[in-house]
């Protein structure tokens, strides 16, 4: 690869690429961006758009997989499908997630655990199941959606914030433990960023009051961060392991 060739670096051509909660929002705007960069992708999620979607993406040979990744067994057996379709995985994207709102003292145990179950349990699961896949590709990648709200507080997202703090805890450790298989391990840490997720969570005038504590004065767009993903996936980034890589258009340096 000649050192300064973007167009090398960032080629996924015969990359095999799974992202969780590759339906909508984030997670679609993922698998639109590597399938543009010549990735197959494996999209796994809770409904049967997965393999909608997974036949609208330009170029061949995309899988849709229905998967709770909250349930235990669920993220095993999505991992036995991809290795008898596919043979391979080169990136594992942890992008489902979910949240609920509450004040901390009111916070429901249900929704607590069901966020936990998703955005942490879940997320480990896939990167374990994933783990022998990777290291035979012989320099796997794992992306982890965090948020900003992994370090700082954000009202009413109890659960949320402590979900997304592990997560980075998370990457930390797999980071550490699997560079030795020449995996990199890597979480991504936005702000808020228009997509269902969000336009439920910050409506009306709790999101305007947050667009003001933004510096950049707005959301970002799903397609900011799809970017970095691929960008954090591709050989250009196989120095780095254990980032966060903060895209919060400045809201935690304040
Ligand atoms: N939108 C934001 O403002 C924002 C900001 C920071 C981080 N994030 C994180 O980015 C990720 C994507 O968020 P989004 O805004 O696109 O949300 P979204 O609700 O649009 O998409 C989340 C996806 O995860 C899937 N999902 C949920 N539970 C699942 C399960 N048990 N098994 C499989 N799939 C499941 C959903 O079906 C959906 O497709 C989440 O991890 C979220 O926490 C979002």
């Amino acid at each position: 690869m000649s050192a300064y060739s973007f167009e090398e670096a960032f080629d996924m051509t015969g990359k095999v690429v799974l992202v969780t909660g590759g339906a909508g929002g984030i997670g679609e705007a993922i698998a639109m961006a590597f399938a543009a960069r010549g990735a197959r992708l494996v999209l796994v999620g809770r409904s049967d758009r997965v393999m909608k979607l997974a036949e609208a993406l330009p170029g061949a040979g995309h899988l849709g997989i229905t998967a709770d990744i909250s349930v235990r067994g669920e993220p095993e057996r999505a991992m036995d499908l991809v290795r008898e379709r596919c043979g391979r995985l080169d990136v594992l994207v942890n992008n489902a997630g979910i949240s609920a709102l509450e004040w901390a003292e009111k916070f429901d145990d249900d929704d607590w655990d069901r966020i936990m179950a998703v955005n942490l349990s879940g997320a480990f699961r896939m990167a374990r199941a994933a783990f022998p896949l990777l290291r035979d590709s012989g320099g796997g990648r794992i992306v982890n959606m965090a948020s900003q709200a992994a370090t700082v507080a954000l009202e009413k997202h109890v659960a949320y914030c402590t979900s997304k703090a592990g997560m980075l805890g998370m990457t930390n450790v797999l980071a550490a433990e699997w560079a030795k298989y020449g995996i990199g391990v890597v979480a991504i840490s936005p702000t808020v960023v228009e997509t269902e997720l969000a336009r439920w969570a910050w409506a009306g005038e709790v999101g305007e009051a947050m667009k003001r504590k933004i510096p950049m004065g707005r959301f970002a767009q799903p397609e900011e961060i799809a970017m970095a993903v691929v960008y954090l996936a591709c050989g250009a980034a196989n120095m780095i392991t254990g980032a966060n890589l903060v895209i919060d258009g400045g809201y935690t340096v304040i």
